[in-house]
């Protein structure tokens, strides 16, 4: 099923609870949380306990997007956490993929594994099968409101023929740089999951970038 998720990241913390029951009540599908550790990527952004705190309250699954160093270390952290979509890591991240999809397993989350622009989409290839969705990333990790990097469509759609060729049920999401101007294009290509930041939480009218969003993906996108 296609789904419109919100990332927090760039949202004003002052009243994060607020925004996200606008962005809810307007119809956003999922949140996605961004934590970062200061060593993956440049800068800290939050950690288990503010996801905690909002994936309670906010009436709609929480995927965390783990951009951390060591996550089959970190990814226990979020035990216990409510409404817990899908934890994704970064391979790039990941001494031993396969210690990683353990521990996220062992939570009861679905795995995710997540590919920077420059790796190779190789080494993700080969997780297909042992995890349930990709996190394809259109914008270097770590920070929102940069542009796209119109060469990753192409990821989408090569994960989209792996998928059909190998009879996987695996969701394809994607991350960075997506607006309404260029959401359609990302569905094109196959994204299952479009994941937005400054483009919902950034915007004075949560609600209205909302609607805005779920217009352009028409009745392609469902919860
Ligand atoms: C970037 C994060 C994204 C980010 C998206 O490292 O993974 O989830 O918050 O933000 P926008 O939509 O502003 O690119
Ligand atoms: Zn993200």
């Amino acid at each position: 099923m296609r789904a419109l998720s919100g990332s927090v990241l760039e949202a004003d913390f002052w009243d994060v609870g607020g925004a996200v029951s606008e962005a809810v009540s307007a119809g956003l599908h999922r949140l996605h949380f961004d934590v970062t550790d200061g060593t993956f990527v440049p800068r800290i952004s939050f950690g288990d306990r503010i996801v905690r705190s909002i994936a309670r309250r906010a009436g709609v699954p929480s995927d965390v997007h783990l951009m951390v160093e060591r996550p089959e270390l970190q990814a226990a952290h979020f035990g216990g956490v409510e409404n817990l979509g899908t934890i994704y890591f970064h391979v790039e991240a990941a001494e031993d993929p396969g210690a990683a999809i353990g521990a996220i397993r062992a939570l009861g989350a679905r795995v995710g594994v997540a590919i920077s622009p420059g790796s190779d989409l190789a080494v993700v290839e080969r997780l297909l099968g042992s995890v349930d969705a990709v996190l394809v990333m259109l914008v270097e990790p770590g920070a929102g409101g940069q542009r796209m990097i119109p060469g990753m469509l192409g990821r989408i759609r090569a994960l989209d023929g792996a998928r059909r060729r190998m009879g996987l049920d695996l969701e394809i999401a994607a991350d960075g740089g997506i607006r309404a101007e260029n959401a359609r294009d990302v569905l094109d290509a196959g994204a299952d999951v479009l994941v937005v930041g400054s483009g919902i939480f950034g915007q004075t009218d949560v609600a209205g970038a909302v609607r805005r969003l779920l217009a352009e993906l028409g009745s392609a996108v469902g919860r």
